[in-house]
């Protein structure tokens, strides 16, 4: 992996880039007083309602709510990720961007331009070598066609020792062991990695090459090789067939991950769109941020053995975390023995849009797979299936999505919803809520984390709002938001009070809620701009109100300092007119 790239690259990059310029070329925009206007590029419409205010360097979009920094603009528009983004933005403005030392060395570049050089190459050999009738054959024989294989940059790496060595031979050796396409085995001899192999590229989002997989033509093992991590390849972030899916259609309705190279390739033949696949590892939870970037609908598709069953659960669970609101994910399991190219080819591509149109939803494909060898008429299975979900759940992002898992949870094991909610809000931190009720438990949680996000709006929408909090408050509140989003943000505001909204984007790029952050930094808050300060205060003093309430019930006494302070939090509150504690649980129920 790279070095980091230092945060005071990315604010001054922020500060530096002009919003109206970067998304000025990408998208018509008119003026309309004091910001821009124009047709957003994020959804369909016919009356411009995306936004771009040059003061705040944001833009946003009043018809689907997507909105953000040049740099969020950039990933999203562009659908890059954030070290791309922040690369691409770099270029816009003219500079280079700088890595931190660290254990990693910095990006090499110059790996693109011998990875491009040996892409040129073995596509080249599949047309002009001697033998490359044996690689020709082969594809023929899979049935592949000549327009397929060019989409793909489907290449051929012939027989002997040194092919590549040799035609790179400019590059020199220790480059090609770099860029991965050489190997030096103990005795320090060096030889090609490719031998007599179908060459498939491996592209990046921008269309780079950053690695190759190799396909034997017979039968030898192993049948797939593949580059080794480089600096610029990185086989838990890389997935084989995104970038070639995009370029077939800029909008994917769906995304298709399958297991091997030519399933991709196989489908893509066959008419069916948006086929991606790792390579050689499991499907984690970075491949499915990547892909949800791209589409809202996530389909996996694995062979119905076994071992296919068993990479199934694995992305079931990979993917809990990334399943935010709006996003899909769904499992077909084919008939044993068949893979999506095999089935593809008999099947035809209508059957398999059905197949796609039938797939799975996660929820029940997770349930059914938990429930798998339990009696459910037992109270000990039932029992013991709230023990297996409830940490899985307490993966998935709070929301709409994860409710409707607990009911379905809650249904089956014939237990209420409000129990388990009440459990899943323990895990994280068990000890403060051991002690209390099921209901005031979701009563505090739902009210918590609705007050937390609110709060959480108004700071990140004007970050001059933590001047409100004095010494003794700001603790008590970075203490009640706990291991959350919000606290992090009050953290970074204390050490940077004067920061505005696109210094906390910039800061929080890397951050596990960015995405939230620069969502909320986009919407607009119901309350006018001159009441946030009033609206924050209050809020403060509810989050602390609820605290207080909750810690009443788990313990008898409390500390003298929590006390005062929360004293103090409730004389806020009446300076603001703010709702009784009970108008709030009454709110959250
Ligand atoms: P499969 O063995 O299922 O192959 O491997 P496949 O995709 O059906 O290949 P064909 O149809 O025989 O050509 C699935 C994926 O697992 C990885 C590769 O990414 C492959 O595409 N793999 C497999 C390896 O990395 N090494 C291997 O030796 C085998
Ligand atoms: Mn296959």
């Amino acid at each position: 992996m790279a070095g980091r790239i230092p945060q005071e690259f990315i604010n001054s990059l922020i500060e530096r880039a002009d919003i109206v310029s970067v998304i000025g070329t990408r998208v018509e925009l008119k003026r309309a007083g004091k910001s821009l206007k124009g047709l957003c590029p994020f959804h369909d419409e016919k009356t411009p309602s995306f936004n771009v205010n040059p003061d705040k360097q944001l833009y946003y979009c009043f018809g689907c709510g997507a909105g953000g920094t040049a740099l969020t603009f950039l990933r999203e528009y562009e659908r890059l990720d954030f070290v791309e983004a922040v690369e691409t933005l770099a270029g816009i403005i003219g500079v280079e961007v700088p890595r931190e030392r660290g254990r990693e060395p910095p990006r090499d570049t110059a790996l693109y331009d011998i990875l491009a050089d040996a892409d040129r190459t073995y596509r080249g050999w599949l047309r002009r070598h001697p033998t490359a009738h044996r690689a020709t054959d082969y594809l023929k024989q899979r049935g592949l066609r000549g327009a397929v294989a060019r989409d793909f940059g489907i290449g051929f790496a012939p027989e002997g020792w040194d092919g590549i060595k040799t035609a790179l031979s400019n590059i020199g050796v220790e480059r090609l062991i770099d860029a991965g396409l050489v190997v030096r085995n103990e005795n320090g001899r060096t030889y090609d990695r490719f031998r007599d192999r179908i060459m498939f590229p491996i592209h990046d989002t921008r269309g780079r090459v950053v690695g190759f997989g190799g396909r034997v033509l017979g039968d030898e093992q192993p049948k797939y090789l593949n580059s080794p991590e480089t600096d610029v390849f990185h086989k838990g972030q890389e997935l084989y067939g995104l970038f070639e899916a995009r370029q077939a259609s800029r909008n994917l309705d769906s995304a298709i991950v399958v297991e091997g190279y030519m399933d991709v390739v196989g489908l893509a033949q066959h008419g069916v769109g948006g086929a991606v696949a790792t390579l050689g590892t499991a499907i984690g939870e970075t491949h499915f941020r990547k892909l949800f970037r791209h589409t809202q609908d996530v389909v996996c598709c694995f062979d119905g053995d076994t071992a296919g069953r068993q990479a199934a659960w694995k992305a079931v669970l990979a993917a809990f975390p990334a399943l935010a609101e709006g996003r899909q994910l769904r499992f077909i399991l084919l008939p044993d023995g068949e893979d999506p190219d095999s089935i593809v080819a008999r099947e035809g591509s209508e059957r398999f849009d059905k197949r796609v149109r039938e797939a799975v939803p996660v929820a029940e494909y997770y349930f059914g797979e938990l429930e798998r060898g339990l009696n459910l008429a037992r109270i000990g299975d039932r029992a013991r299936l709230c023990d297996l979900a409830l940490p899985d759940l307490a993966t998935l992002p709070d929301g709409m999505f994860r409710r409707m898992m607990v009911e379905r949870l809650a249904q089956t094991a014939q237990v209420e919803a409000t129990q388990l909610e009440a459990r899943l809000g323990q895990t994280g931190r068990p000890r403060a809520a051991a002690r209390r009720t099921a209901a005031e438990s979701l009563a505090e949680g739902a009210a918590m984390s609705q007050l937390m996000r609110k709060l959480l709006h108004m700071l990140v929408r004007q970050p001059a709002c933590t001047h409100e909090l004095d010494d003794h408050l700001r603790p008590a509140l970075v203490v009640a938001a706990q291991g959350t989003l919000l606290q992090r943000l009050l953290e970074y505001l204390t050490r940077e009070p004067d920061s505005d909204t696109a210094t906390v984007l910039a800061r929080f790029l890397s951050d596990p809620g960015y995405e939230e952050l620069a969502t909320l930094a986009a919407q607009p808050l119901a309350v006018p701009d001159e009441g946030i300060v009033a609206e924050f205060r209050d809020g403060v003093a509810r989050l602390l109100q609820e605290r207080r309430r909750a810690e009443r019930g788990s313990r008898g006494g409390d500390s003298e300092s929590t006390e005062s302070l929360l004293e103090r939090a409730a004389a806020l509150g009446a300076r603001s007119r703010g709702p009784s504690p009970r108008d709030v649980a009454k709110a959250a129920s």
